[in-house]
């Protein structure tokens, strides 16, 4: 007999597979103006919160483009949501964090991909690193299960690029365009290092559906 846990991995194992045969870490055919992101984002310089403080300083800040209640909290969003469940018995998913917060309306360098993917739009975020700021060596996993029912978009943004923020995938170092956005396989390891002072990258989480996957698809730069 199938377990019902088998039946939701192989359902979204058919989902995540699609994307992924194409590539790991892919670019697509959207560019946000980095400068512009950051002019824009001046307003919102105090609502800016520390990134996992749990885990002590890792020397970076998120600010919630999406919350639970479009709130800029920053809780329950910029906490490991493994930690969080674990902790709290709330399951959270990433996906559940669908509502936008006052950052979406008033950062118009973003709304290009943002309406794009937004009825996908799952837990999403900027996040600014001071020199020495990280992830350490991680996988985006699913709390649940083995095959997560979202995907991750990656933009790197002002004070990113070579030299500046490494990103290592998969023990090798990415090399990529500031402001372009990036598709790719967060189940494998990957580690962000910032040596440069207010780095900034916006995260994009999406939900796993047949529709979000064929949006992403048709968008890859290299077709
Ligand atoms: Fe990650």
């Amino acid at each position: 007999m199938i377990s019902q846990q088998q039946e939701v991995n192989t359902r979204r194992l058919s989902l995540y597979s699609q994307i992924f045969l194409y590539g790991d870490f892919m670019p697509l055919n959207f560019w946000i103006n980095p400068q512009q992101c950051s002019v824009e984002l001046e307003n919102f310089n105090s609502d800016w919160k520390p990134y996992q403080p749990q885990k002590g300083d890792t020397g970076r800040e998120g600010l919630s483009l999406t919350s639970l209640d479009g709130s800029l909290s920053g809780y329950p969003e910029l906490q490991s949501l493994y930690e969080y469940t674990h902790e709290t018995g709330h399951k959270v998913s990433e996906n559940d964090f669908n509502k936008l917060t006052p950052v979406y309306d008033q950062v118009s360098a973003i709304r290009e991909v943002v309406d794009y993917f937004k009825p996908y739009l799952g837990r999403s975020r900027f996040v600014r690193f001071k020199a020495g700021g990280h992830f350490p060596p991680h996988r985006d996993q699913s709390v649940q299960y083995q095959v997560p029912d979202y995907f991750r978009l990656f933009i790197p943004l002002n004070n990113t690029g070579e030299n500046n923020l490494f990103f290592i995938y998969d023990g090798k170092v990415i090399s990529y365009e500031p402001g372009r956005v990036y598709l790719f396989n967060a189940l494998k390891v990957h580690t962000v290092f910032s040596v440069h002072n207010q780095a900034m990258t916006l995260a994009l989480s999406l939900r796993l559906e047949q529709e979000s996957i064929a949006l992403a698809i048709k968008k890859l730069l290299v077709r």
